[in-house]
């Protein structure tokens, strides 16, 4: 695969790393051309459906830079892109792809050489694992769009919000949650949010509870869980009966 070109988005803070992107280029520093670069704000407002939508559209890989920690012009933005970029790793994951394809790394503005070098170890990681399979194989793709889905769904989205408050500041009751627990809550959540969105998009065509378990690998009983919340979401609903077995059909997708 000596001739695979990597295409590459790479999302930049404003104010740390597209400024160590342009001490790269005025320092005359060398490195690969495959990176196509959207300058952002800070590193904290890269939600996860941007990246995945990338992935899905055929990008082999997705790196975000942001300041370093303590260096956040917004002080706590980073933070925030750590949780997210922990969010959009588990989801890259769930969807079958390796989740070194997305990469966070910190630069500074007088990081130009680190910026090439950050660069360029991604792009040769990238290289090893070959071109993305989510423009030859249609089950990647339909998992990166279940991916995409599920991270915009509101209960991930406030999740990822919040956990910096419930590990530093505690809930309502003031108890703190250890990451341990964390981790454990947005594993619960991610599961349920990404399967329901990919029953979701396997139903555009009607379907039975049997069928589906068959295509998720899950059984009868939890899927048919699945499809009554859905129901009661508006996103599902039955299509039709055949041979004593109802067929459900998504109403709406995006
Ligand atoms: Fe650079 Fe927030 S401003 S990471």
């Amino acid at each position: 695969m000596s001739d695979f070109e990597p295409k590459i988005v790479g999302f930049l803070c404003n104010w740390c790393s597209y400024a160590g992107a342009d001490l790269t280029g005025v320092s005359r520093i060398q490195y690969p051309t495959n990176l196509r670069v959207i300058r952002v704000m800070c590193s904290g407002r890269v939600d996860p459906p941007l990246p995945l939508s990338f992935l899905a559209e055929g990008a082999d890989g997705v790196m975000i830079t942001g300041c370093h920690i303590g260096d956040c012009h917004y002080i706590d933005g980073n933070l925030y892109a750590k949780r997210k970029f922990s969010l959009l790793e588990r989801l890259v994951e769930k969807a079958g792809l390796e989740k070194g394809r997305v990469m966070l790394e910190w630069v500074s503005a007088s990081e130009g050489q680190k910026f090439a070098d950050v660069v360029t170890g991604f792009i040769g990681k990238i290289k090893e694992m070959g071109p993305t399979p989510a423009t030859t194989d249609p089950e990647i793709l339909l998992n990166l769009r279940a991916a995409q889905a599920a991270a915009e769904a509101y209960r991930l989205r406030a999740l990822v919000g919040k956990e910096e408050k419930l590990e530093k500041k505690g809930n309502v009751y003031g108890d703190k949650l250890s990451q341990d627990e964390l981790d454990r809550i947005m594993g619960e959540a991610v599961e349920l949010e990404y399967t329901r969105n990919k029953i979701r998009l396997l139903l555009k065509e009607p379907m039975s509870v049997k069928e589906l378990a068959q295509k998720l690998g899950i059984d009868s009983k939890n899927v048919l869980d699945h499809i009554v919340a859905l129901r009661q979401r508006g996103w599902v609903d039955l299509h039709e009966v055949r041979d004593h077995s109802p067929l459900y059909k998504t109403m709406e997708v995006a």
